[in-house]
């Protein structure tokens, strides 16, 4: 099940009050960042000042066509608030992210971000990382035979992700191998173990990185920090 696109207007309504004045923004990619750009696109119409650095083409797209103002991190290398979904979210806030495809961009502007929030739906919340079954690994083309071995090699069958027959290629003209798992026992020790085969860019695992998660519930919303 997936949050409707009404229960993620009020999610991104909640999240427009952690909106710093005349402030830097990641623009994160997806269902629940677009319904964010959307309502900040709102606000800046009604006056509000703030510049933002997108994680993808297609939230720098949907920004450009709201008239949110972008940056990049050349001009602002620390952000105030970054705002973006997440696939899965366990009980300390780690997350998982990159079905959507800009797991290196979303992670690289979560890192120069002072704050981040995460705007989801109940479905994406787990008991432990890995239980939808499902973690993207963006791998430089030419690497993609050894990294899928050594993928395997680890217990993660990754499938190549597919436009129709062909590959799909990330904004960074990057491969995506989406690997089964099933939840998993030590993410630190799985993300230092995938982040050490030649070839591979970035993991969606997120750890430890404190977020703010926005939990829509219907028409209310559920605020949870990191413990
Ligand atoms: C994009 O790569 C992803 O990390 C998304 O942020 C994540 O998949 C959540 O997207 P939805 O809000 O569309 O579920």
């Amino acid at each position: 099940m997936t949050t409707d696109p009404s229960e993620l207007r009020i999610i991104a309504e909640e999240a427009l009050e952690l909106v710093p004045e005349g402030g830097t923004l990641g623009l994160g990619t997806g269902h629940a960042a677009s319904a964010f750009l959307r309502a900040l696109g709102e606000k800046v119409q009604a006056g509000l000042q703030v510049r933002g650095v997108p994680t993808s083409r297609d939230s720098a797209d949907l920004a450009a066509k709201l008239g949110i103002p972008l940056t990049t991190l050349d001009e602002c290398p620390q952000l105030d608030v970054d705002f973006d979904g997440a696939d899965e979210v366990d009980p300390d806030n780690n997350l998982i992210k990159g079905y959507g495809g800009a797991l290196v961009r979303e992670k690289i502007v979560a890192a120069a971000s002072k704050k981040l929030v995460i705007l989801v739906g109940p479905e994406k919340i787990v008991p432990r990382l890995g239980s939808r079954g499902k973690l993207p690994v963006e791998v430089v083309p030419f690497a993609l035979s050894p990294c899928s071995r050594a993928l395997q090699a680890l217990a993660c069958e990754p499938h190549l992700r597919r436009d129709g027959s062909q590959p799909h290629v990330t904004d960074n003209g990057n491969y995506i191998l989406d690997c089964d798992v099933t939840p998993i026992e030590d993410p630190t020790r799985l993300e230092a173990a995938i982040r050490a085969i030649p070839g591979v860019v970035g993991t969606g695992l997120f750890l430890k990185m404190n977020p703010t998660v926005l939990i829509g519930l219907g028409q209310r919303v559920e605020v949870r920090e990191a413990k």
